[in-house]
């Protein structure tokens, strides 16, 4: 079952006369449990692809669909709901804790506040940021920051999660545990659509774009991601 689907999308941004075509006739399927990475250099288009694919902005040519449904349709669509998106970072926001910040997806949903912190608690948890929850977040190191966001971005129980550059300045280390962490949320039934920076292990198809277009698809051996463990000392003689 294809739960999300591009077909033939073509987004084009005006530069002042000019214009700059940001995506070229893009087809893509991503299925339930597909870790789907999309990499490129700097301005290839990845952010602007996650944007269309999660109904945020609409293609000028083409058609995203969620589970068979035009997300350029009438009502209200599913992001925030059963379509969650992250970016880069996760929201300063000032005079709360990132519990709090968290819940809100599911207080916006209609949940009452202790439900919603409780579900805001499992998640944080659950993406291993389970220690930040009374922090203010703009105390948040990155990568505890972006597990946050991935929180936030979950805390609807999405089907999809669409990413960008979740392993963005963050080290080594911290980058192999994010990308198991979505492994383990693929795994678990979630379609996962990140935008990366390079070949990431761990990703069940890894799509390249240049200059807008979707130049090749890898398929990495299916392997879980191992993180890198710092080099036990050797013993001394
Ligand atoms: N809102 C916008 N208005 C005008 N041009 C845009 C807009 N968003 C993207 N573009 C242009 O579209 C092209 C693709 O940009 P996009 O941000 O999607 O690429 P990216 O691969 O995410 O790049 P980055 O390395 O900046 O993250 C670039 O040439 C960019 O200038
Ligand atoms: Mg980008």
């Amino acid at each position: 079952m294809t739960l999300l689907e591009l077909r033939d999308v073509t987004k084009r941004y005006a530069l002042g006369r000019l214009e700059r075509v940001a995506l070229r006739a893009v087809s893509l399927d991503v299925h339930p449990g597909e870790l789907v990475a999309v990499w490129g250099l700097r301005r290839s288009g990845r952010s602007t692809l996650l944007r269309v694919a999660a109904g945020i902005e609409q293609p000028d040519e083409g058609v995203v669909r969620f589970d068979g449904r035009d997300l350029g349709g009438r009502g209200p669509g599913p992001l925030g709901s059963a379509l969650g998106f992250c970016s880069t970072r996760f929201d300063q926001a000032h005079g709360t804790t990132v519990l709090d910040h968290v819940a809100i997806g599911r207080i916006a949903r209609g949940a009452g506040r202790n439900a919603a912190r409780s579900a805001a608690s499992g998640v944080l948890e659950r993406v291993g940021a389970g220690h930040c929850m009374g922090f203010d977040p703009r105390e948040l190191e990155p990568a505890e920051a972006i597990r946050a966001g991935i929180a936030r971005a979950l805390v609807t129980e999405p089907r999809l999660l669409v990413l960008d550059e979740p392993t963005s300045g963050v080290d080594l280390l911290e980058r192999d545990a994010l990308l198991e962490l979505l492994r383990s949320l693929a795994d678990d039934g979630i379609a996962v659509l990140a935008a990366v920076g390079e070949a990431v292990g761990g990703a069940d198809r890894m799509l390249a774009i240049g200059d807008g277009q979707l130049r090749g698809e890898t398929v990495p051996e299916h392997a879980p991601v191992v993180p890198l463990r710092p080099r036990r000392a050797e013993p001394s003689a």
